[in-house]
């Protein structure tokens, strides 16, 4: 590989990246799903077992044959949502009307808002266990006593926009009622109420090896044809809603994504540890190409402030997901905030990489001497374009590390000297290499520019 380049896992340039079928399949570990895991395990021993011989042959089922490369064009998502989602504090616990209007005003007196969060999504279990007379979805009562729009009318007023939760599949991860059959009518019941953000989930699909199983383990689970029913279900319903698919990365969702969603989950749930996050961004790093304006990989929701990560990890999480250009939906409680957590939500010259208007994700580029990426593995060196320079990430994946590179060896730059200021210390300095001393798992971020 020559320098300049960037680098898949396997040391070719990054085009020749594998698209990998587990991409995280052992963290699918969010408490509602830990049960639902350990059943869907067994899915995935038949899988394997079935599909030694169904791969050649595989049929799909009829009412695939829709539109597939009609585009998604409802002009949102431009850049990646910024916001907070209940659910990886406390799973269902949160989702009420109190637990939403407390978030939309610790977004606003934190500074969140004004910082760029805008979306306050709401995940599982807002809504009553059984549609009405007439199919409609309603809010559960005793959780929303004046009912979802009211709420979503409070936020709209405090300037943020609300976000809601629902299932491709004939039920939610945690048994609410799923669109499947309803598509229409749930698009239209959101617009009503006011919906900025809808999250589409994937439990409770029919799986290619049978049934509809919590999560179908199937890599050829049969995805794509319910999204494209939400899709134009929300296209028709007269009003912007953002979609935000979660299939957690089934049928190589970064392959077609684009055309269905404004975001699509790439891995399976996130858990509340260091070995987590770096297996996502790993294999994000395989996927940059995939994000654009109007899409992009989302790497789930962060897991800050909850008490998992440490301070250098909380950076390097943060970090790795604004320049993998993720949607960064906060999900840890407002109200015990760490404030070097929110200094690191908060950090401006970050925030405006993710929210860079050329969209490009960054990857791994290869420093000359260095060692090839592994796959699945988290590398140290990352790089991707801006509309205005560069962007590099450092990260000590391996434990304190000295990082080092010549902008020469970043793709987009060249030899000569660059201006590179780092958005978490604020150093700045002009030159035609960096090298940075890192503690255990901590990251810096750089951005670079041509100096004058
Ligand atoms: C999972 C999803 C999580 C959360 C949960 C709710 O499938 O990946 O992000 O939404 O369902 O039950």
């Amino acid at each position: 590989m020559n320098s300049g380049e960037y680098a898949s896992a396997t040391g070719q340039a990054d085009n020749g990246y594998i698209c990998r079928w587990n991409v995280a399949e052992s963290s699918f570990l969010s408490p509602q799903n830990a049960k639902a895991h350990r059943k869907s395990m067994k899915h995935f021993v038949l899988f394997i077992a079935a599909s030694a011989i169904q791969n050649a042959g595989y049929a799909a089922p009829t009412g695939q044959d829709e539109p597939l490369t009609k585009r998604l064009e409802n002009g949102l998502g431009r850049t990646p949502a910024l916001g907070y989602n209940n659910w990886n504090n406390g799973g269902c616990t949160h989702a009420t009307a109190d637990a939403a209007l407390k978030v939309a005003n610790l977004l606003i007196s934190l500074g969140l808002k004004d910082a760029g969060y805008q979306y306050l999504n709401i995940d599982d279990c807002w809504a009553s266990k059984a549609r009405n007379s007439t199919g409609h979805l309603v809010a559960d009562p005793s959780k929303w006593p004046q009912g979802i729009k009211a709420v979503a009318d409070k936020v709209h007023d405090m300037g943020l926009k609300f976000g809601l939760y629902g299932d491709a599949g004939i039920m939610t991860c945690a048994g609410y009622p799923g669109s499947q059959g309803h598509e229409v009518q749930d698009a239209k019941t959101l617009a009503s109420w006011g919906i900025d953000y809808w999250k589409h989930d994937a439990c409770y699909l029919p799986c290619a090896t049978g049934g509809t199983p919590p999560q179908c383990w199937d890599s050829r689970s049969i995805t794509k044809e319910y999204y494209a029913t939400m899709r134009e279900a929300l296209a028709g319903a007269g009003r912007p809603i953002l979609f935000s698919m979660c299939q957690w990365g089934r049928d190589s969702v970064w392959t077609w994504g684009k055309d269905y969603g404004n975001s699509w989950r790439m891995s399976n749930d996130i858990a509340n540890t260091w070995s987590s996050l770096a297996e996502i961004a790993a294999n994000a790093a395989g996927m940059a190409q995939y994000a654009a304006p109007g899409g992009f990989n989302d790497l789930d929701m962060l897991q800050v402030g909850n008490g998992g990560l440490n301070e250098n990890e909380e950076r390097a999480h943060v970090g790795l997901w604004a320049i993998a250009k993720s949607p960064i939906l906060i999900g840890t409680d407002l109200s015990k905030l760490k404030q070097s957590t929110l200094n690191i939500l908060k950090n401006k010259a970050l925030i405006a990489i993710n929210q860079d208007s050329l969209g490009k994700a960054a990857t791994y580029f290869r420093p000359s001497g260095k060692p090839a990426p592994v796959n699945g593995r988290l590398y140290p060196y990352w790089a991707g374009p801006l509309s205005d320079g560069v962007v590099v990430g450092l990260v000590a994946s391996d434990g304190a590390a000295t990082l080092a590179f010549n902008f020469a060896d970043v793709p987009g730059l060249g030899s000569g000297s660059w201006n590179w200021s780092e958005v978490f210390t604020g150093t700045t300095g002009t030159g035609t290499s960096i090298s940075a001393a890192l503690a255990s798992h901590d990251m810096r971020v750089y951005k670079i520019t041509k100096a004058t």
